[in-house]
């Protein structure tokens, strides 16, 4: 069940997306006073080493921040560039080895009144993740719970300030977690129509991947909330062969990002940046991106 290691991929394109909507909207969500309850269903780790074990296995950040970093940032969108310092800061010297996950980055950008929980449920990754959120000596400002993400967020839910930021970022290992994304999402807008949700998905080919993001469409559209939906492909996700004649998976070629009440700010910022996406990071002629908005 639990054999997904978000340290594999950390700073992989999906990462990229993923952390720089994150970042705009949460630099926006911080602009008024009012205290902000950040919620992470699925927290992972929280920092990485890109040179230790897991991720240089698979090396998916060279193909993802990397690739960032190597380039000439002068040129990066606002969006990219804001996402670049923040892993930047995370980094002394030259060489990028700590990559930062969501509940760093999150916690980099709050201010003393809010509040960050971390929910994760594997053994491993939950004591990382205790361990480095111990180091921040944050306090009582972040809480890591040990417990479903998809359960835990109810009990938060209205938050105090009635201003939240809820993402939910978990691995699809299971195919159940499609359905579960879908119920949280029904269920805590119901209990706070008024927070913005953040769902990231993989783009494979599998009906239920295919579907989470037309069904969240519907939610929001039939609960008269604003949506935004942006996906970056870098490749094609066919299926090749090997020299052997083996079958080659391509590896995650996709995915999305699909938020409820976002940020008005933000589809302009990633109209800019996700084009950039798509030439620094593509990786063939199958590269492309998506942005539509409704409500
Ligand atoms: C994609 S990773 C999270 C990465 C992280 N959000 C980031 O951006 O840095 C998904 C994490 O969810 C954890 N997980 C799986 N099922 C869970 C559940 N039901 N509740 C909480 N965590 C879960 C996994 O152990 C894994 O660490």
């Amino acid at each position: 069940m639990f054999s997904y290691r978000h340290a594999f991929h950390a700073g992989n394109h999906a990462d990229v997306l993923k952390h720089t909507v994150l970042i705009a909207t949460l630099q926006y969500l911080t602009e008024k006073d009012a205290a902000l309850t950040v919620l992470d269903t699925h927290a992972g780790a929280g920092l990485y080493r890109l040179d230790g074990d897991y991720a240089s296995t698979s090396g998916e950040a060279a193909e993802g921040i990397l690739k960032l970093m190597a380039g000439d940032q002068s040129t990066l969108s606002p969006a990219l560039a804001d996402y670049v310092a923040m892993v930047q800061a995370f980094n002394q010297g030259a060489k990028t080895r700590v990559y930062p996950g969501s509940p760093f980055i999150s916690q980099r950008l709050l201010r003393d009144q809010d509040k960050l929980k971390l929910f994760e449920l594997h053994p491993t990754d939950m004591r990382a993740l205790a361990g480095n959120v111990a180091q921040l000596e944050a306090g009582r400002q972040v809480a890591v719970l040990h417990e479903d993400g998809f359960e835990g967020v109810k009990k938060f839910l209205p938050p105090p300030a009635r201003r939240a930021l809820l993402l939910c970022d978990p691995s699809y290992e299971i195919k159940s977690d499609y359905a579960k994304v879908l119920d949280m999402v029904t269920d805590s807008l119901k209990r706070f129509a008024t927070g913005t949700y953040a769902v990231w998905y993989p783009i494979i080919p599998r009906p239920e991947a295919h579907d989470l993001p037309r069904r969240l469409k519907t939610l929001a559209t039939k609960a008269g909330k604003n949506w935004l939906h942006a996906t970056l492909t870098v490749k094609s996700s066919k299926v090749t062969a090997s020299a052997t004649g083996e079958a080659k998976r391509p590896g995650l070629p996709a995915s999305g990002m699909f938020l409820i009440n976002p940020p008005y700010t933000l589809k302009a910022l990633l109209k800019e940046a996700l084009p950039q996406m798509v030439e620094l990071l593509g990786q063939d002629q199958h590269a492309t991106h998506t942005l539509e908005s409704g409500g």
